[in-house]
């Protein structure tokens, strides 16, 4: 099992692993959080998909610890990250005797991290927090770092909180129940973490994905991708520890998200559009995200940033993924979404693009016309691999 340190205000740390979910209870033994440690209540939140295959083996191993355990479980979807939902969930921990001394589990992807861990923050001015993240993209993005919130009609995650767990415990072979197209989110992800920061961790996945990489070679299906990928699990969990130790990296120097954190959003700015104009159904975050990253990636070589020989491996490596389709969304619209973002900072729009593979930076003054063609030259790419 791997152990990162997140150095925040008040620092905790990852457990990574495969099949260590059966080390829970040892690790709330071994910590001094009083909650904890002293067998007070423990809460788990969590949603069907992910009960199904793992609530079970997690409650009678704690029960055998001596713990006292509730639980909830939702129905699975971004839709329970609303205020009803959320007061639903803390007039339930009332009910059921949790205190302040209590913990709550979030057990799930950056869904359940999210809601529950927010409900953890507020609940009588904030009780302990464990989560475990069951998605490839909540043990690489959502559990480190803090945030956790819901959504408002007006947008996503627009409220919340920064609230750190007493630790995260990531098993990577929850994984294995996953589906296809949320791994490939996952991976878009870790993609993301190694054109931003780590060239190392960018020509890992590459190099982990050559056979597929060629001049006239489709797309690959997602079940292909995922069983190649799990078919290596110590290339899944090093990848993964690469991209925790990116994301802890970037927010120990700043938690609170001002700039160097921004370049978090990489890919993310146009992706968040699309994934607003086609209303949360067509695309998944992650494949919003692929989308977005190549619209930044043409961006950063329009701005005469990346060199054509980054950009030939990025794209190569970006089109291995199949997405849905583009079909109906238009240039002009996507840029016209981009100016209602809450990523807006003084009337502008924070553009991050690419220096080289590896390093990103914020661009304030881009012609409009540039980041416009830059959608449409991706737009259309795009028609024809989808044709
Ligand atoms: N807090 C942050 O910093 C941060 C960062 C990125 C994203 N997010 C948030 O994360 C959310 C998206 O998270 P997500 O992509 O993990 O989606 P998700 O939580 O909706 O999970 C995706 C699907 O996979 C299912 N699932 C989860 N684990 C499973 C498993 N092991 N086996 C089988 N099924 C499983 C879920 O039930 C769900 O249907 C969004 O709400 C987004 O806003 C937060």
């Amino acid at each position: 099992m791997d152990t990162i340190s997140i150095k925040t205000r008040d620092s905790y740390n990852v457990y990574l692993g495969k099949g260590i979910l059966q080390g829970l209870p040892g690790l709330l033994n071994d910590t001094s959080y009083e909650a904890i440690s002293g067998r007070n209540l423990i809460y788990i939140v969590t949603d069907r998909n992910v009960s199904r295959h793992y609530l079970k083996g997690i409650i009678s191993g704690l029960k055998k610890n001596g713990y006292k355990i509730k639980y909830s479980v939702f129905s699975p979807g971004e839709a329970l990250k609303n205020h009803q939902s959320l007061f639903k969930l803390l007039q339930t921990m009332v009910k059921r005797g949790l205190t302040r001394d209590s913990a709550v589990i979030g057990l799930g992807g950056g869904v359940i991290g999210d809601f529950s861990g927010f409900a953890a923050s507020i609940y009588m001015r904030g009780c302990g927090f464990i989560q475990i993240p069951t998605t490839l993209l909540a043990q690489v993005d959502s559990s480190v770092g803090g945030k956790v919130g819901i959504n408002l009609k007006a947008g996503k995650n627009l409220v919340g909180s920064f609230y750190n767990p007493v630790f995260v415990l990531s098993d990577i072979s929850t994984l294995h129940t996953l589906e296809a197209r949320e791994i490939i989110c996952g991976l878009a992800e870790i993609i993301k973490s190694g054109l931003i920061f780590s060239k190392e961790l960018f020509e890992d996945v590459l190099d982990f994905f050559r056979d597929y990489i060629g001049e006239n070679k489709k797309t690959a299906p997602s079940v292909e991708i995922k069983k190649l990928l799990l078919s290596d699990m110590d290339f899944l969990q090093e990848i993964i520890h690469k991209s925790i130790s990116i994301k802890g990296e970037i927010v120990r120097v700043d938690e609170r998200e001002s700039d160097l954190r921004m370049i978090l959003n990489f890919g993310h700015t146009f992706g968040h559009a699309v994934e607003k104009l086609t209303r949360y159904r067509r695309f998944l975050h992650g494949e919003a995200v692929l989308l977005g990253m190549k619209i930044a990636c043409e961006l950063s070589l329009a701005c005469g940033r990346v060199g054509e020989n980054d950009l030939r491996k990025i794209r190569g490596l970006l089109n291995i993924f199949g997405i849905p389709s583009v079909k109906g969304l238009k240039a002009k619209t996507i840029f016209n979404q981009l100016g209602v973002d809450k990523k807006k900072k003084e009337g502008k729009i924070h553009y991050i693009v690419l220096d080289e593979i590896g390093r990103a930076v914020s661009e304030t003054e881009i012609d409009e016309s540039k980041v416009i063609a830059c959608i449409e030259k991706v737009l259309a790419e795009q028609a024809g691999n989808n044709k």
